[in-house]
């Protein structure tokens, strides 16, 4: 019997019980935190408290729920001496896609403007953009970049990626390195974040590159809010060099209550729900990570201590 310690709600525990068991009949999942749960195999978690992973003798292996690190890099309880696993489900790409494309075509055809104008009973078109050119740049094109930038390709946009490392994907320009970052910026219209939050990433939205986008640019952050420098976002949307932003990451989540940014015009706020975790596709990886942490093998996915995601 492989048993697997679960943080998180019992519903939830049940949906991974069940959903592993089709995979790994002799998989239980148990509740991290309790009494059977310290004599885990592996843990199973998205968001454990800082020393859940003390004191568990059999522990092999850590396997997240999502596919961002960044809260475990900063727990320094969390072990470095064994396996991280990340989640890269196809099925989060799909979500994370939509999510982008959606936000990114209301900006295109005007849609907020439209909305208000109904609102008022007022009929009055703007000038459409051009259906084909437009430029999106993708930050971030790794298992889910490389996903949105491939969809905006086909929807007619001229796509551009941005990435650490120099890498090659069909239809789409890239740009790597911050030595990378200020020609990737020059002119694009519309900007798609969906990168890992290390030291690097921190603050890379800022004054300098909203100033080198086409004015009247509009940014859809799905990677962290830390990414953005808040201020600078505020300035560049009060001066009209953005027109718009649609966030479903914050430097504070939940968004505090009193936060600018709720009521801010230009901005829509969602509530990290861009790509949620779906159990049932999930599943797969999970599974195939116990597997090979189970036969002492490399797991897919395996985060890099070093690189930070
Ligand atoms: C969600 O934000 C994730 O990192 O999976």
């Amino acid at each position: 019997m492989i048993t697997v310690g679960f943080y998180g709600d019992a519903e939830e525990a049940a949906m991974w019980q069940k959903s592993l068991a089709e995979l790994l009949p002799d998989c239980q999942v148990v509740d991290l935190l309790s009494d059977v749960g310290r004599m885990c195999d592996l843990a199973l978690v998205w968001a454990p408290p800082p020393n859940a992973f003390i004191n568990l003798p059999n522990l092999k292996g850590i396997i997240l729920q999502g596919q961002g690190v960044d809260h475990m890099m900063a727990d320094e309880t969390v072990p470095r001496d064994i396996p991280l696993v990340r989640l890269v489900d196809p099925d989060m790409s799909d979500a994370l896609s939509h999510w982008a494309i959606l936000n990114a075509l209301d900006f295109w055809r005007n849609g907020s403007h439209y909305r208000n104008h109904q609102l008022q009973r007022k009929w009055a078109p703007l000038t459409q953009r051009r259906s084909s050119g437009g430029i999106v740049g993708v930050m971030g094109v790794g298992a889910i970049g490389s996903v949105i930038a491939s969809r905006f390709a086909a929807l007619g946009f001229q796509v551009r990626g941005w990435a650490r490392t120099p890498r090659s994907l069909n239809g789409v320009e890239i740009f790597a390195g911050i030595e990378g970052l200020g020609a990737f910026a020059d002119g694009a219209e519309i900007i798609v974040s969906v990168l890992p939050l290390t030291p690097q990433t921190t603050g890379i939205m800022n004054e300098d590159f909203f100033g080198r986008l086409a004015k009247g640019a509009f940014i859809i952050n799905g990677g962290r809010g830390p990414q953005i420098d808040d201020d600078d976002l505020l300035a560049a949307l009060g001066s009209g060099q953005l027109a718009g932003a649609a966030l479903d990451v914050f430097r504070t989540e939940p968004l505090p209550a009193d936060h600018i940014f709720w009521s801010h015009p230009k901005i829509a706020v969602w509530p990290h729900v861009a790509a949620q975790t779906n159990p049932a596709t999930a599943a797969r990886q999970v599974a195939a990570a116990i597997a090979a942490l189970m036969a002492g093998e490399e797991p897919q996915n395996r985060v890099d201590w070093s690189r930070g995601y």
